[in-house]
C-alpha cells in the first residue's frame, strides 16, 4: 500500500497563473517519486487546467443533474477524468452546514458514479476537552458509512483530521494521532472486519509541514497526509511527499 499524500488547495490561488504555476512545480518536483502517490484537489474551475498528476475535487453534490443551482455532480468530475472527491471536510461541516446524513448522501453518489472518496472526520476542540473524541469519529464513521458495502469501502480513504489542529499550527502529537488511527481502525473493523480494517488507508491532516510529516508515517501509523497550507508553497509540499516515500 502506497503512502497517499492530497494536497487540498482550499479556496487558493486567486489565479489561473498562480495555479498553473504552483501545479507544474509540484508536478516536477514528485516526478521522481516512486512510492507515495500524489492528488492534488484544486478549486473546481483550476481541474480542467491540469494534466499529469492525479486529481481530486474539494466537494460535490448528491444530486445527478437540474435545478440545483450552483452545484457540481460526480458525473461532472467523471466526466473530467477526475479521480477523488474528498467529503465531509470539517470546513464544509462548519460553513455549509453539513451534516453526517449529507455527507453519507455524497459518499453514496461519489461511489456509484464510479470515484473514489476521501471521506474526513474529526473532533473540535470542544468535544476533545468534553472527553467525547472517540464517540464524535464513532459517531461520524458509523454515520458517513451507513449503507456502504465491503466493496464499496474499498474505494474510501478515511482522513483524521482534528479541526482544533487544521490551520493553526497546532498539530495533533504522534501519539495522540496514533491511538486516534488505532481507534478509527477498531471502528471500521466493527462495522466491516479485520481484513478491510487493515486495508483501509487512514491519512493524518491538521498542520502538517515538512518538519512533522515523515513522523505521522513512520510513527503514528497514517497512510498518508491531507495537507492544507503547506500544499500552496511547491517547495514544502515537495518535501512533505519525499518525507512519505
Ligand atoms: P492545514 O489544513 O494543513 O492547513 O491544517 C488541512 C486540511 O484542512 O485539510
Amino acid at each position: 500500500m502506497k503512502n497517499l499524500i492530497v494536497a487540498n488547495w482550499k479556496l487558493n490561488p486567486t489565479t489561473q497563473k498562480e495555479a498553473k504555476s504552483l501545479f507544474e512545480k509540484i508536478k516536477k518536483g514528485v516526478s521522481r517519486i516512486k512510492n507515495a502517490e500524489v492528488i492534488i484537489c484544486p478549486p473546481f474551475v483550476y481541474l480542467p487546467l491540469f494534466k499529469g498528476l492525479t486529481l481530486g475535487a474539494q466537494n460535490c453534490f448528491f444530486g445527478e443533474k437540474g435545478a440545483f443551482t450552483g452545484e457540481i455532480s460526480a458525473s461532472i468530475l467523471k466526466d473530467l477524468k477526475i479521480e477523488y472527491v474528498i467529503i465531509g471536510h470539517s470546513e464544509r461541516r462548519e460553513y455549509f452546514g453539513e451534516t453526517d446524513e449529507v455527507v453519507n448522501k455524497k459518499i453514496k453518489k461519489v461511489l456509484q458514479t464510479g470515484l473514489k472518496v476521501i471521506f474526513c472526520i474529526g473532533e473540535t476542540a470542544e468535544e476533545r476537552d468534553a472527553g467525547k473524541k472517540t464517540e464524535v469519529l464513532e459517531r461520524q464513521l458509523r454515520e458517513g458509512l451507513k449503507g456502504i458495502t465491503k466493496e464499496e469501502i474499498k474505494k474510501i480513504v478515511v482522513a483524521y483530521e482534528p479541526v482544533w489542529a487544521i490551520g493553526t499550527g497546532n498539530n495533533c502529537s504522534v501519539d495522540e494521532t496514533m491511538s486516534s488511527v488505532l481507534f478509527i481502525r477498531k471502528v471500521i473493523s466493527t462495522i466491516y472486519n479485520r481484513g478491510i480494517a487493515d486495508n483501509t488507508r487512514i491519512l493524518y491532516g491538521g498542520s502538517v509541514k515538512s518538519d512533522n510529516s515523515g513522523s505521522y508515517i513512520k510513527n503514528a501509523g497514517a497512510n498518508g497526509l491531507l495537507v492544507g497550507g503547506a500544499s500552496l508553497n511547491a517547495e514544502e509540499f515537495n518535501k512533505i511527499v519525499k518525507s512519505a516515500e
